[in-house]
């Protein structure tokens, strides 16, 4: 609704060309898909690898990768990325669980990513955008390098290609963010901790400090239990800690 939707063929990240566009002024609502990426980029520096496809179809580089960028201002940003995470989830299956903050998995692998960024082009409202990128792996990967094999979309959903997936997305997802917008974090709490794959866990933070998971607050930090009390994460990694 009130959503123009972009296909690009190639392009080096969906989630790179939208902030672009921002910084050059161009705030509009937009739903941009990608048949394939060069450069598609992760949380923390990473990337996002594409297997690259000898046509460049939707999704036939074996993921499903698209931007969505929308004039955003909540009062308060923090839980966003969970929030987008909760609606992804719900879109999709309900076997499907988040690792804090916004990692899709299926049981033990990585299914999907999430990367937000935001752009503020002056000190009003109506100057912040957020682009919203989500990059779903729709078949098995080849040889990626990872300790785990990535888990692929048709395991849970078999036969389902990329458009039918962006379609069950993207609505919810737009709703998900006007919503966030009103309300912030804490409407998505129950529903994150219901998703949650850490809770109950034991996981170790990226300062060596360890504990067991207890699930997110009410602005999405991390809480976690350990020998000096209970812990708030807001930022950076958590692994799960083997036993
Ligand atoms: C992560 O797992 O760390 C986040 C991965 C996010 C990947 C998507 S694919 C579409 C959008 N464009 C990008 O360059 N990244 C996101």
């Amino acid at each position: 609704p009130g959503f123009r939707a972009e296909w690009l063929p190639q392009i080096d990240s969906t989630n790179s060309e939208l902030m672009r566009r921002a910084r050059a002024g161009r705030l509009e609502p937009v739903l941009l898909v990608a048949g394939q990426q060069t450069a598609g980029r992760g949380r923390l520096g990473r990337q996002w690898f594409s297997d690259t496809g000898a046509d460049a179809k939707l999704g036939s580089e074996g993921s499903l990768t698209f931007s969505l960028g929308l004039p955003l201002a909540p009062l308060d940003w923090s839980g966003l990325s969970l929030a987008v995470g909760v609606s992804v989830v719900r879109s999709l299956h309900p076997d499907l669980r988040l690792k804090w903050p916004n990692d899709v998995w299926l049981r033990d692998r990585k299914l999907a990513g999430i990367l937000i960024e935001t752009a503020n082009l002056a000190d009003t409202p109506e100057a912040r955008y957020a682009v919203v990128g989500v990059g779903i792996n729709m078949k098995p990967r080849a040889a990626t390098g990872l300790s785990t094999p990535p888990a692929w979309l048709g395991e849970v959903l078999p036969g389902v290609e990329a458009p039918e997936a962006l379609l069950r997305i993207a609505a919810p997802l737009v709703r998900a963010l006007k919503l966030f917008e009103a309300n912030g974090f804490s409407t998505f709490q129950a529903g994150f901790n219901e998703r949650d794959a850490l809770g109950g866990l034991a996981v170790t933070l990226s300062d060596g400090t360890t504990g067991v998971a207890q699930g997110v607050d009410g602005m999405g930090a991390l809480l976690v239990h350990t020998a000096h009390g209970l812990k708030k994460v807001t930022s950076s990694e958590v692994s799960l800690r083997p036993l």
